[in-house]
């Protein structure tokens, strides 16, 4: 079933949440791959209902350039999903009805990584899941580790505005040669596509440094190196933090997480691994 109207979804989840159903929510923004199916199926093993949302949110966009090249693949979204669980596709009017002006504010974690580069990002992006969270009410919300900095805010959110929501992480999902799976990886040129998975490869060599007692900055900057010597660029980041509050590494901290952003070509990717 198909909502695009927040009171007729909300009347669909109160008749299930009558009738006993756990509620799983999967929030994205369309494009949807393999990574966003696995995320179904975690929901699918404790939830009785899952809903996939399917919403281009523009307000966690800081480029328009950006939003407009943002892949919208409706059609196939939906035959992707084949009736296996309720989609909620809103408009930006039905989101953002005019006089709209209530917004989430980041801050903390979120100032770091992406949230330096790209301004606006995380105060959308947590509005717009503040919304889905009320809007749905699930048990439980079900986010990639892709995206990691994202899941940790999303966990300060919930926590901080007290919401009943269980947030589930489920990992990356990668292809063989060990690209992250992400919408964006469709708008990456064939040449760019060769080079793509050496942003992983290049991260877990600086893991491995790391890991075996390179000095962390030194490690960090011969991983710089080799971004620049494969292709990418610019290099937003690669950075080795505390895993939970994205603190720079210091010694001693743990657990620690590998984080980086580069550009190929337009297409910037993002991705992170366990240290
Ligand atoms: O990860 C995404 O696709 C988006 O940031 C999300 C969580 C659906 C909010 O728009």
């Amino acid at each position: 079933m198909i909502y695009r109207s927040i009171e007729t979804l909300r009347r669909a989840i109160a008749t299930r949440r009558a009738e006993g159903d756990r509620i799983g929510l999967v929030p994205t923004m369309g494009a949807l791959h393999e990574g966003h199916i696995s995320l179904v199926q975690e929901a699918e093993k404790t939830c009785q209902h899952v809903i996939v949302s399917i919403f281009v949110n523009p307000r966690q966009f800081n480029s328009q350039t950006d939003l407009a090249h943002y892949p919208r693949t409706e059609a196939d979204d939906i035959a992707l999903l084949d009736g296996r669980c309720s989609l909620f596709i809103p408009s930006v009017e039905t989101m953002y009805p005019s006089g709209y002006c209530t917004s989430v504010q980041t801050g903390g974690l979120a100032e770091r990584l992406e949230g330096a580069h790209r301004p606006g990002h995380f105060d959308g992006m947590a509005t717009v899941v503040t919304k889905l969270l009320t809007i749905t009410g699930p048990d439980q919300a079900f986010f990639g580790e892709k995206d990691w900095q994202q899941l940790q805010i999303v966990r300060r959110i919930v926590q901080d505005l007290n919401l009943p929501v269980d947030i589930v992480a489920c990992p990356t999902l990668r292809e063989p040669d060990g690209l992250a799976l992400s919408s964006r990886n469709r708008r990456l040129s064939h040449s760019a596509r060769e080079i793509a998975p050496k942003l992983h490869t290049i991260m877990q060599d600086t893991a491995l440094a790391i890991r075996t007692g390179m000095e962390t900055d030194a490690a960090l900057a011969a991983g710089k190196e080799a971004f620049a010597h494969a292709g990418f660029g610019p290099v937003d980041y690669l950075e080795c933090c505390h895993a939970e509050t994205l603190e720079p590494a210091r010694p001693g901290s743990a657990p620690l997480r590998l984080l980086a952003a580069a550009f190929l070509g337009s297409v910037r990717l993002i991705d992170n691994i366990v240290i």
